[in-house]
């Protein structure tokens, strides 16, 4: 079976967006997890390669051992978005460096590598295989995931975040950022805490954590998992007053998600404070989401207020009360 992708690809206007030293065609790229670019050549062939969506493309968690994941179900589809308890599937580091990555190298647009690990240990040891890297031109550190035991010990905390990045930041000369949860009393201290400590940039927001029941099973959770992390539109407006709040607090530049769907949302998180916009679950309903999305942004007027994706980090905006 063949497939077409039909898509006006983002016409840039020869712009380019500058992040952490990394040249972009536009401002969209892929919340990590949310688009399986190996798959997706696997359906579309090269036509993908002319037809990427994204700007820069974010991979899904690496960790050092292989993961099966969670039990399914491991999806719950809500009125306004999902929730999902994947658990981080994942072929391991030995896995992905020999599979993954190589395929992933083949991709027309910069490569992010996402990873997290249990201990500042474990994730200095995944750094540190990505630092000489050439295909790589950041590591992102999942610090957010709420689907695993210990997905959030080191980002619900800032003195934790500030120990993982004193581990890590000597590991590696390439930009780290810092992927942050809302699942926390304050996303805009551990951002500060990060920046204190080396990071590059922060990304938010990860899912919220959320819950849905069995209905064939009264008092039953209907996830494998138990709970999941919620995404999609019903975390548009959560996301934008974190990013707002982060924006406030650090000169860091920011990836900003949460249920972006159009062109018109995107604008809303650059204005919010962001300097690059992440489309996840959008794009479980249109693969071909951010190309679309980058077009409306032009359109709409990406220049207007555009908070930087430059290499000079934008000024915050520091509330009267921090
Ligand atoms: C998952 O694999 O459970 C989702 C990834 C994440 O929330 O970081």
């Amino acid at each position: 079976m063949s497939f077409v992708l039909r898509s006006s690809q983002a016409q840039t206007s020869g712009r380019r967006y500058g992040f952490c030293g990394i040249e972009l065609a536009h401002p969209i790229v892929n919340g990590s997890g949310t688009f399986d670019a190996i798959a997706a050549r696997r359906a579309f062939g090269d036509a993908l390669l002319d037809r990427f969506p994204f700007a820069a493309f974010v991979s899904k968690t690496v960790t050092l051992e292989p993961r099966q994941g969670n039990p399914p179900p491991r999806l719950w589809e809500l009125g306004a978005g999902m929730i999902n308890s994947i658990g981080l599937p994942n072929k391991g580091l030995a896995g992905y460096l020999a599979d993954d990555l190589p395929q992933l190298a083949e991709l027309p647009v910069p490569l992010i590598v996402n990873v997290m690990g249990s201990s500042p240990d474990q994730v200095a040891t995944l750094v540190a295989a990505f630092a000489e890297r050439d295909e790589v031109a950041a590591l992102e550190l999942n610090i957010s995931c709420p689907n695993v035991r210990t997905g959030l010990l080191m980002g619900a905390d800032p003195g934790e975040t500030a120990a993982l990045l004193d581990a890590v930041r000597p590991r590696t000369a390439k930009p780290l950022i810092v992927k942050l949860t809302p699942n926390c009393a304050s996303p805009a201290a551990v951002a500060a805490a990060a920046e204190q400590h080396g990071a590059d940039a922060v990304s938010l927001v990860n899912t919220l954590r959320g819950m849905a029941m069995d209905p064939r099973r009264p008092g039953e959770p209907w996830l494998g998992g138990g709970t999941g992390g919620v995404s999609g539109p019903a975390v548009r407006t959560i996301a934008l007053a974190q990013v707002r709040e982060v924006r406030e607090r650090v000169r860091l530049p920011i990836v900003g998600m949460g249920g972006v769907q159009t062109g018109r949302h995107a604008r809303d998180l650059l204005d919010a404070g962001a300097d690059l916009v992440g489309v996840g679950t959008e794009s479980f309903r249109d693969p071909l989401a951010g190309n679309r999305i980058a077009v409306e942004l032009q359109r709409i007027g990406a220049n207007s207020g555009m908070n930087g994706a430059t290499s000079q980090p934008a000024r915050p905006r520091i509330s009267q009360n921090s």
